[in-house]
């Protein structure tokens, strides 16, 4: 028997599958709703930067207020940009950790009060699932396994991503993440809050090899990363000019610190892929939009012929998209959340 349109509209929609996904867990507040783990249908993110750029960095306790204050509309405009309704939606997936404390809980609030009032299941999603599965949204061949570097404010993670969900670290930061020194760094040399767009800028008008700043080794693992020695390398030089009375160019300064951050990232990252074999490569974070760093690694897979995947820089940084795209896989898995999950501001990746 032929379908009515209608009724076939209705099981097409049934067998649809449509995440909202909620991000709190810094200073973006972010909603989204995707379908099918692959399609992102809105894509609502209001920063916070403007307020926190006053004070040099986050402030936890405005980043929570302004939360509050902003998440039911963020929310709402999702599901409207996305043309759909609660009804339509099949799980409600939320960041739960790893972040600020106060900003995590008002996300997992909000999430647990909508999935109760609506009767949805709650996926809990870990952040930094949430920043390797936005390389999902615009390259839909790529599957696991592959290799993924995760860069961020928070986290310098090289990751195995063995199967949707399951990752094993096989490097990390010993001290400062990627991030972090993009942020201190920038500090150091005036150019503000937040520091990592700030450098990418001013670098593409200096000189890379104008100052040779160390890349650091660290111990057994080949595959860990340390920042604090090449931060204070930038401070020193800095006090140096000072001392010596001499101008300092920022512009060389900045690009000679990039240069030295993305150096040991791509080294890293490649002895990685050769060493486990792996032909698929992706990058993920806030770091992972700088500019100098997708242009070193796009260089540097194709040398080798691993085919390098990178999301757009708006999927990069904080979203609610990858959110819903890493909730998507945890629920197709049979992942749910009870009423009583909660913030967990140290949550290790792999763990629930
Ligand atoms: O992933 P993300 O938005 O938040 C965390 O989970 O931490 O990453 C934020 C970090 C900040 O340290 C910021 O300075 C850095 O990403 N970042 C960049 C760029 N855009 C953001 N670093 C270098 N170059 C960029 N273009
Ligand atoms: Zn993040």
């Amino acid at each position: 028997m032929e379908m009515k349109k209608t009724e076939l509209e209705t099981e097409t929609k049934q067998k649809d599958i449509l995440i909202l996904g909620i991000e709190s867990s810094c200073d973006e507040t972010a909603a989204s709703v995707v379908k099918n783990g692959r399609m992102v249908l809105s894509n609502v993110i209001s920063s916070q930067i403007d307020l926190h750029t006053l004070y040099g960095g986050v402030v936890p306790e405005i980043a929570s207020r302004k939360h509050i204050e902003r998440i039911n509309q963020v929310v709402t405009q999702a599901l409207a940009d996305a043309g759909v309704t609660l009804d339509d939606i099949t799980a409600i997936a939320v960041t739960y950790g790893p972040g600020l404390v106060g900003a995590l809980l008002v996300g997992v609030a909000e999430a647990k009060a909508i999935a109760f009032a609506a009767d949805k299941p709650l996926v809990g999603v870990h952040h930094i699932e949430g920043h390797i599965s936005a390389n999902f949204i615009e390259h839909k061949e790529l599957e696991p396994p592959f290799a993924c570097l995760v860069v961020s404010g928070g986290h310098t993670h090289l990751v195995v991503v063995k199967d949707y969900g399951e990752y094993e670290i096989i490097g990390k930061t010993c001290d400062d993440a990627a991030g972090e020194a993009f942020d201190k760094v920038a500090r150091a040399i005036g150019l503000g809050y937040p520091g990592g767009p700030k450098i990418d800028k001013v670098a593409k008008e200096g000189n890379p090899e104008a100052i040779h700043f160390p890349r650091a080794k660290v111990g057994e693992n080949a595959y860990d990363f340390s920042f604090s020695g090449l931060k204070s390398a930038v401070l020193n030089y800095l006090n140096a000019c000072e001392m010596k009375g001499e101008s300092v160019n920022t512009a060389d300064v900045a690009a000679s610190f990039q240069k030295a951050v993305t150096d040991v990232l791509v080294e890293h990252a490649m002895h990685a892929c050769e060493q486990y074999g792996f032909k698929k490569f992706a990058i993920a974070g806030g770091v992972a939009s700088n500019s100098a760093l997708r242009a070193a690694m796009e260089e540097a897979c194709a040398k080798r012929h691993i085919t390098f995947y990178r999301p757009s820089p708006v999927f990069c940084t904080d979203n609610a998209a990858m959110i819903a795209v890493a909730g998507y896989y945890e629920y197709c898995k049979g992942t749910r959340s009870g009423w009583d999950l909660n913030a967990v501001p140290n949550l290790k990746l792999g763990e629930r």
